[in-house]
């Protein structure tokens, strides 16, 4: 594989190139970590949106779906903690004059410690062999315990300190790291301050009465402010689950890496209500069913992994990440947690409203525990867009970009060709395309060689093509090329959309 930031770097070229993803305002240089859906880009997404909700509502009856507004009460935000509490430590190199997370830099500078314990593994595994005993090494090598050691102090020093907002403290473990700027190498660094992420905006025509209200930075809460009303309309017994995808806002102190930390992005969140005391049973379900719809794609196994939280945020009982091997290496595309009452409760309390269940089969009213599963679709439609670039030789030295996106999620799925433009070819290839295109997005080419048409197909990773040739007016039989192993096959016309509708079938 190529070095991974040539690799990122080439996957974001080829998004705009085929128009996936654009630079928001670009015209005007563009605005920092808004980004924008093109023609294909927004075909993706919401297939993407398409198959989660499928999973989520569709195949689970207990699983009703919502679409809360982005503007809420102000006391929402303030029940929810996030007035007071959805922070994150900032911190400015004087020098450089970039701005960085405070806890981030700690992270990195123990990330790099950890990868010496890796390599330190990678070597001894090359050098013993099948004897090799992972476990053992990592509890008695003494150069793995020192490092080990290492990250325990720093850990021992950054979570307290983050837990009770002393923003000093972290300052002095950076300094005692010795962390400098990566950008500049300078250690001129200025004091650590919290910066709340929530986007504020006034609501009301005149400056003095209107009133301060946040875009919102999780569409969960549109959920838990509406758990009553669903639950009594829809007739849901617990347990049940409340579903949303939507747009949510925060102002990222660093946002980059293209699409995967924005500061307009969407979420995908379900909200699984159950009673108290049941709700490690559902948290492993729900870590499991998550897992199961990743693999569900096709995407390799071994690009997943769980990592579980050993730092809960004081609303959890646990937590897990589901994280994903992008370009820039294994990180957080989803997370599930179990947060305990603590919405429901704090939602009663600040609202002065009963939010509470009354469990027939127990005959007992409580307020439920939830477990929650949330996805950003955005780092979604990334994980899909770096797992699918391919680059490939050919026979005969050509080369092509091939995206290979799971084709149900693909943003076209049959491209129809006449193989030239004359002899009655092209008005039968639109013939063929009108039959096809009220089931499947389609797509009409007729311009340049089939070769270069194939090539345009491949890169925005359309799985079928369909030519019309001189035969197809003898036995109305036509050509279907897959994309990814390029054999074609002759077939009736008759029988493309069963071939395309096998290969798409959910498999959920
Ligand atoms: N309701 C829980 C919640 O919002 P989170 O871990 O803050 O939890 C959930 O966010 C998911 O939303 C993340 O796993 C990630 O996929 C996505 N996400 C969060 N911040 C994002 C950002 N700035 N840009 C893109 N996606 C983001």
């Amino acid at each position: 594989m190529a070095n991974n930031e040539d690799l990122f770097k080439k996957i974001i070229a080829h998004a705009k190139e085929y128009g996936f993803v654009f630079q928001s305002s670009e015209i005007y240089d563009g605005l920092s970590a808004a980004y924008d859906y093109g023609p294909n880009g927004s075909e993706l997404k919401k297939n993407i949106r398409d198959y989660w909700w499928k999973a989520m509502v569709q195949m689970h009856e207990n699983i009703v779906g919502i679409d809360s507004a982005i503007f809420m009460h102000p006391t929402v935000w303030k029940a929810s903690g996030h007035v007071d509490a959805f922070n994150d430590p900032l911190i400015d190199n004087k020098d450089s004059k970039k701005r960085y997370r405070a806890d981030v830099l700690v992270e990195d500078y123990m990330a790099k410690i950890e990868a010496k314990i890796f390599k330190e593994v990678a070597k001894a595994k090359k050098r013993f062999g099948d004897s090799f005993d992972e476990k053992q090494f990592l509890e008695t090598n003494p150069r793995v315990l020192a490092n080990q050691q290492k990250i325990d102090n720093i850990k021992n020093r950054l979570y307290p300190a983050m837990d009770k907002d002393d923003m000093a403290a972290i300052k002095t473990l950076i300094e005692d790291l010795g962390i400098a700027c990566p950008v500049s190498g300078s250690k001129n660094w200025t004091e650590v301050r919290q910066f709340n992420l929530m986007f504020s905006t006034q609501m009301g025509s005149v400056a003095e009465g209107a009133t301060e209200i946040f875009l919102r930075p999780e569409t969960a809460q549109g959920i838990f402010v509406n758990y009553l009303n669903v639950q009594k309309t829809s007739r849901m017994k617990i347990p049940f689950g409340i579903a949303q995808t939507g747009k949510a806002f925060r102002n990222e102190i660093v946002a980059r890496q293209f699409i995967f930390r924005m500061r307009e992005f969407e979420q995908m969140e379900m909200q699984f209500f159950v009673r108290p005391g049941e709700e490690m049973k559902w948290y492993a379900y729900w870590k499991e069913q998550r897992m199961n719809w990743h693999l569900s794609l096709g995407i390799p196994a071994e690009k997943f992994r769980f990592h579980d939280h050993e730092k809960l945020a004081h609303y959890a009982n646990a937590a897990a990440d589901v994280e994903f091997e992008f370009p820039m290496g294994f990180k957080e595309l989803e997370g599930i947690h179990s947060r305990t009452d603590f919405d429901l409760s704090a939602h009663e309390k600040y609202s002065g409203k009963k939010l509470r269940y009354h469990d027939p089969e127990l005959n007992e009213s409580y307020v439920p525990y939830v477990v929650e599963t949330s996805i950003g679709l955005d780092r979604m439609f990334l994980a899909i867009l770096s797992n699918a670039y391919t680059e490939e030789t050919l026979e005969g030295g050509n080369s092509r970009v091939v995206m290979k996106i799971p084709p149900l999620l693909a943003p076209y799925k049959i491209a129809v060709f006449p193989l030239t433009k004359k002899d009655g070819m092209p008005e039968k290839a639109l013939e063929i395309m009108n039959g096809l295109k009220s089931d499947f997005m389609c797509f009409y080419e007729e311009k340049d060689s089939i070769g270069k048409r194939y090539r345009r197909h491949d890169a925005i990773g359309t799985p079928y093509c369909v030519t019309v040739d001189h035969q197809t007016f003898e036995d109305n039989t036509v050509t279907i090329r897959e994309r990814d192993s390029m054999q074609q096959e002759r077939v009736a016309i008759d029988k493309i959309a069963g071939i395309v509708a096998e290969r798409l079938r959910a498999k959920l």
